[in-house]
């Protein structure tokens, strides 16, 4: 980011050391989900999808390019995606309730992080209205 992008966001009062902190661990869970998703589809006998191409035609989310670099137009597509992950999870424990504990525990888990991961972005976009509101006045 930028010198000006930078300033931007330290005047909205975000502490962009933090924000990054927030997104790394959020990167990271991602990248844990997957791992974990893949060991249970592996487990189940059989092959998680390996062709990128495929992941659009089985994402329940769909895919917003992140073309505009505006941190609230960002929020505003990463909010959404947790959101729809929240949903997704809350199906899979839903279909899998008594049935199937392994796949239930592994989906509470990662519910449960996409609800913080949701809460941790609800919250940067409130600070941000809220420094927004401040600087019109
Ligand atoms: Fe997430």
């Amino acid at each position: 980011m930028g010198t000006q992008g930078r300033k931007l966001l330290e005047e909205f009062g975000i502490n962009i050391n933090e924000l990054i902190t927030m997104l790394q661990k959020a990167y990271a869970d991602e990248f844990r989900h997957a791992g974990l998703v893949a060991d249970r589809i592996i487990q189940l006998g059989a092959q998680p999808l390996l062709e990128p191409k495929e992941w659009m035609n089985y994402t329940m989310c769909g895919y917003d390019r992140p073309d505009n670099p505006d941190v609230r137009v960002l929020l505003i597509q990463n909010i959404k995606s947790e959101q729809c992950a929240i949903r997704v999870y809350k199906n899979l424990m839903d279909f899998t309730k008594d049935k199937d504990p392994v796949t239930y525990d592994m989906a509470l888990q990662i519910l449960e992080d996409e609800i913080m991961h949701e809460e941790d972005l609800e919250t940067i976009q409130n600070d941000i209205h809220v420094m927004e509101a401040k600087l019109q006045r």
